[in-house]
């Protein structure tokens, strides 16, 4: 089946099985900054935003996808050029080993387009479907806490 869709601003169409999940299509197709953790729903790695809001990619069946505006990790920043809640995320040293990253800051850039002044149990309350295998979380908080002050300044 042909599933199209808007990915990270560009219009495109991709060839899927009906089995798919959107987190298969998206990885067989070179957006691996989305990780796949449980794949049953449950640990967030696979964060994405579909239509603006967050979403788990690994429980979304493709047929459910189609028409529909999908933004990765791969949407932010650059290496050279990071988006704010990326820059927070180093300079707050909220990355330990990283799997979880992707989907901590897909999450948490929703968050602040949503609530550019979230509290602490805003932040924890949003983020408490995302698992760090390293346990970091206060650094995280820390980070998110940092980011909403600069997407404030620079935007989304
Ligand atoms: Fe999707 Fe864990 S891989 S929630």
């Amino acid at each position: 089946m042909d599933i199209d869709i808007t990915l990270n601003g560009t219009e495109r169409t991709f060839e899927a099985q009906r089995s798919d999940s959107l987190l298969d299509l998206l990885r067989r197709n070179g957006y691996t900054g989305t990780k796949r953790g449980c794949d049953t729903g449950n640990c967030g790695f696979c964060t994405v935003a579909i239509d603006g809001e967050p979403a788990l990619s690994c429980v979304k069946p493709v047929a459910t996808i189609d028409g529909t505006e999908i933004e990765t990790i791969e949407s932010l920043g650059t290496q050279d050029d990071l988006h704010p809640v990326q820059e927070a995320f180093v300079d707050n040293a909220a990355l330990q080993c990283g799997f979880c990253i992707p989907g901590m800051i897909m999450r948490s850039r929703s968050l602040l387009v949503e609530n550019p002044d979230p509290t602490e149990k805003e932040i924890r309350e949003a983020l408490s479907g995302n698992l760090c295998r390293c346990t970091g979380y206060e650094k995280i908080i820390d980070a998110v806490q940092d980011a909403a002050g600069r997407m404030g300044e620079e935007g989304v």
